[in-house]
C-alpha cells in the first residue's frame, strides 16, 4: 500500500485507555464474515441493540450501508473488495480508538483481506465471527432476491455463485445461523465479551 508522504502522526492527549475507564468497558471489533444471506446484518444489529440497551458504546458498520457512501466507488471485483475491507478496517480502528464496540458486517470473502484487518488491531481487539450457513440455505432465504438474479446471470461475481468465499481457518467464534436463533447467537457473543474481559 502506498504511504502518504510529508504527513506527521499526532498523538492525542486522551488515550484509548482513558476512554475505556470512562465507558466502563473495553473496545473491540466484532468482525462478522459469511455469505450473503448468512445473517451478518441481522446479528450485528441485534448485538449492537443489546449492547446499546445496556448503555455500552457500540456501533454497526454494514457492507450495504458503507457501499452507499464512503465506498460507493467500489465494485465487487476482487481488488475492489480488498480496498473495501481495507477502508472498513481503518474506519473500525478509529471507532475502536474512540472506545466503541464495533459490529462490522461484511462478506469479506478473502482470508488475506481479513488477516490484513486483524493485523491493524491488538490481538484481543479483533474478534472474527464466522457465520456458518450452507449456501443452499442462504439461497433459499435470498432476502434481497440477489441469488436469483446471480443464477440468471444478471449479477456478475456474486459470492458463492460466481465468486469465491474462503472459509475462516481459525475464527474466534463460529455461529451456525441455520441452527441457532438470533437470541442464542447474541448470548454466545456477549458471553465471549465477558469471558475475555471486554465487558466487566
Ligand atoms: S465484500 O465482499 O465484503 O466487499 O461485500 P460487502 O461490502 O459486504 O457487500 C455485500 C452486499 O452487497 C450486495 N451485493 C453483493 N454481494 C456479493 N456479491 C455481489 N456481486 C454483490 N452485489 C451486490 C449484497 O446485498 C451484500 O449484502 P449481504 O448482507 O451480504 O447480503
Amino acid at each position: 500500500m502506498k504511504k502518504s508522504s510529508n504527513v506527521t502522526w499526532h498523538n492525542t492527549t486522551v488515550k484509548k485507555e482513558d476512554r475505556h475507564l470512562l465507558n466502563g468497558h473495553k473496545s473491540c471489533v466484532l468482525w462478522f464474515t459469511g455469505l450473503s444471506g448468512s445473517g451478518k446484518s441481522s446479528l450485528a444489529n441485534a448485538v449492537d441493540h443489546t449492547l446499546f440497551r445496556q448503555r455500552f458504546r457500540s456501533y454497526v458498520l454494514d457492507g450495504d450501508n458503507v457501499r452507499h457512501g464512503l465506498n460507493n466507488d467500489l465494485s465487487f471485483r476482487a481488488t475492489d473488495r480488498k480496498e473495501n475491507i481495507r477502508r472498513v478496517g481503518e474506519v473500525a480502528k478509529l471507532f475502536v480508538d474512540s472506545g466503541h464496540i464495533v459490529s462490522s458486517a461484511f462478506i469479506s470473502p478473502y482470508r488475506e483481506d481479513r488477516q490484513l484487518v486483524r493485523s491493524m488491531f491488538e490481538t484481543s481487539e479483533f474478534i472474527e465471527i464466522y457465520l456458518h450457513c450452507p449456501l443452499h440455505v442462504c439461497e433459499e432465504r435470498d432476502p434481497k432476491g440477489l441469488y436469483k438474479k446471480a443464477r440468471k446471470g444478471e449479477i456478475s461475481e456474486f459470492t458463492g455463485v460466481t465468486s469465491p468465499y474462503e472459509i475462516p481457518d481459525n475464527p474466534d467464534i463460529i455461529i451456525e445461523t441455520d441452527k441457532m436463533s438470533i437470541g442464542q447467537s447474541v448470548k454466545k457473543i456477549i458471553s465471549y465479551l465477558k469471558d475475555n474481559k471486554i465487558l466487566y
